[in-house]
């Protein structure tokens, strides 16, 4: 190696140390007859000075120009006081240049690095076509810096743990995790394809059938879903899987890795255990399966007050056998929502599946708003319970869960609208547990896996898994921080028999559920061990221990929120051939330009 020191190494102690470095130029000023220039590299920023007495260097320094690469060797002198930099950890020297050499020039970056703020002057795309230039950026390699160390812990961790890391395949078959799946055609058995795991679900459970009794891996996933800005198409999951366990065994071992991991990643201690919340409870609570529990604002049951109401949109919701919730915003701030505001939020409700947002606000010990007139004695004392003058409530009468989750959605909206203050440091984890098996869509009336079809239903539910689906519990979990499913697992089937049993009520056929789970079945019928794991989302993860803005921040090379890489321009148009010999061909009423370039 040829360098003595990163550009972050020198400090006043050097003094008088010849040394060699290399990195990017950074900034170039000229003063005075001396050049500077700050080199860069990873680990930070040293100021070189290129006095005219150094004539070749001189010479070298004068054509110098951002972002090349360069090597210099020189002595490191002290900064008179008044020119040192608090700001830089090298600010106490700088390297008087001796000999400067250009190892690679550079063209003029298309965004200046440190131009990109907050303020997303940069386009993004912009950035991730030229991905190589922003990782020189800092900001842009911390994050990949804590994913490093959260990967670090987890393998620490859980090889203390006697867990065993296997790596599973990518050209598989389906394993349904409720997404599309990406497909891979097979070239030597026209028309089949492989598909790209959407998660090593079979995998992880055959391994437990294979006696490993405990199996992690950083495990890579595929989901061709609807993309949302957590998430992405192909994306990493710390994927673990144990025998012989149950839930609360699961549960224990990821609190003390998870408490690791914050621990190794960020240098901060968390409490465990982490709260547990059922599923139920999560709804009525904060209208969310993943509440944010950094701030209050709980929903409130309105249901036995509004019996007999007389509220017309409130009445039919009920009388269908629906509920009607509440959000009561506190007096004092309350008045910063306008009757715009409320429009705003009945949006975000409507989105959530609500027909609409009813609201009132509190004006003494009465009540005014388009549904003050209706209201009976018995709602508004409800209404005035706890309450204050000033109150603005907001009511959603339906279904359920179509009432807690629209409410739950105008909750976060509050959040953000009211600047309600929530600590990104405040790392809030929890448990949801107690799920229901299966869920019913409210159209076609079928049921299906909250989670996956290989969750285990718990024993005492198991006789109304056909006559009343929807009261059988399973023995799943999700993990859950600040507002973000960051994990999810269960105990498993673990015999054949409940397996088919199970994609009975999901409305398979034996011949379907052979033909598309025969090998697992098959293994389920040589002897399974109980066994149950977790998954968690380590890009999520890793973007709120950083503290970044999106997922695909903590994503080297991330694909944006259409789907598609601006660096590589993937996907592409398959060359000429390339479908020929696959033995496929695009119908014509797919323009082939317009699909497979970027919109
Ligand atoms: P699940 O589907 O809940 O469970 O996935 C586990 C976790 O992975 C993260 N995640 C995603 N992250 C980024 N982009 C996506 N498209 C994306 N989809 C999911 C979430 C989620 O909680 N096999 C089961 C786990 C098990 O039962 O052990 C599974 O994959 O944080």
């Amino acid at each position: 190696m040829r360098r003595t020191h990163t550009c972050g190494a020198l400090r006043a102690e050097h003094e008088g140390t010849v040394v060699l470095l290399q990195g990017w130029v950074h900034r170039r000023r000229d003063l005075g007859g001396l050049v500077f220039f700050d080199l860069r590299d990873r680990a930070g920023l040293t100021q070189v000075v290129v006095e005219p007495s150094a004539a070749d260097a001189f010479a070298v320094a004068q054509g110098l120009r951002s972002e090349f690469v360069v090597e210099v060797r020189g002595t490191v002198r002290a900064r008179p006081e008044a020119q040192r930099s608090a700001k830089l950890a090298t600010g106490a020297v700088e390297v008087v240049a001796t000999d400067l050499e250009v190892l690679s020039e550079a063209k003029t970056p298309p965004f200046p690095l440190d131009a990109v703020g907050d303020a997303g002057d940069v386009s993004e795309d912009l950035r991730l076509r030229h991905r190589y230039l922003d990782l020189r950026r800092p900001e842009a390699l911390q994050p990949l810096l804590v994913r490093h160390a959260v990967q670090r812990a987890i393998w620490r961790h859980l090889d203390a743990e006697g867990f065993i890391q296997v790596e599973t395949p990518m050209l598989t078959r389906s394993t349904p995790e409720g997404a599309r799946d990406y497909v891979v055609p097979a070239r030597g058995r026209p028309g089949h394809v492989y598909a790209l795991p959407q998660s090593p679900q079979l995998f992880k459970q055959m391994l437990m059938m294979g006696g490993l009794d405990r199996y992690f891996q950083i495990a890579r996933c595929f989901r061709d879903e609807d993309l949302r800005a957590d998430r992405q198409p192909d994306f990493t999951q710390l994927d673990l899987e144990m025998s012989f366990v149950e839930q609360d065994d699961v549960l224990e071992v990821n609190e003390a890795l998870m408490a690791a991991v914050v621990r190794e990643a960020v240098g901060r201690e968390i409490a465990t255990p982490f709260p547990r919340l059922a599923y139920r409870e999560a709804l009525d609570r904060y209208g969310s399966d993943k509440p944010d529990v950094r701030f209050d604002l709980e929903l409130t049951p309105l249901d036995a007050a509004f019996e007999a109401t007389e509220v017309r949109a409130f009445r039919g919701a009920l009388d269908a056998g629906g509920v009607v919730r509440g959000l009561r915003v506190p007096g004092d701030v309350a008045a910063a929502i306008s009757r715009k505001g409320i429009e705003e939020l009945e949006a975000v409700a409507k989105r959530h599946g609500a027909g609409g947002l009813g609201w009132l606000r509190r004006a003494g010990d009465g009540f005014t708003g388009p549904l003050a007139k209706a209201l009976r004695p018995e709602e508004q004392e409800a209404l005035r319970e706890g309450g204050r003058d000033g109150d603005l409530w907001l009511l959603v009468a339906d279904r359920w869960t179509v009432a807690c989750t629209a409410l739950g959605a105008v909750r976060l909206r509050l959040r953000d609208v009211l600047g309600i203050a929530v600590d990104p440091n405040d790392l809030r984890f929890l448990w949801v547990v107690d799920f229901p098996l299966l869920d019913q869509d409210p159209d076609s009336g079928a049921w299906t896996y909250m989670h996956h079809p290989f969750t285990r239903p718990r024993d005492e539910d198991l006789p109304y898994l056909e006559s009343d689906p929807g009261r059988v519990r399973a023995w799943a979990y999700d993990l859950v921080l600040n507002g973000s499913e960051i994990g999810g697992g269960s105990i498993r089937i673990h015999r054949e028999d409940l397996q088919l049993r199970m994609f009975r009520a999901l409305g398979f056929s034996l011949e379907e559920a052979r033909r598309r789970f025969g090998f697992f079945l098959d293994a389920l019928a040589y002897g399974a061990p109980p066994h149950g794991g977790i998954a968690w989302g380590l890009d999520r993860l890793v973007m709120l221990l950083a503290d970044a803005r999106s997922l695909r921040d903590v994503i080297a090379f991330p694909k944006n929120q259409r789907g598609f890489d601006p660096l590589t321009e993937a996907p592409a148009l398959a060359e000429p051939g390339q479908l020929e010999e696959l033995g496929l061909q695009v119908l014509p009423t797919l323009d082939r330009e317009a699909t497979g370039a970027d919109a």
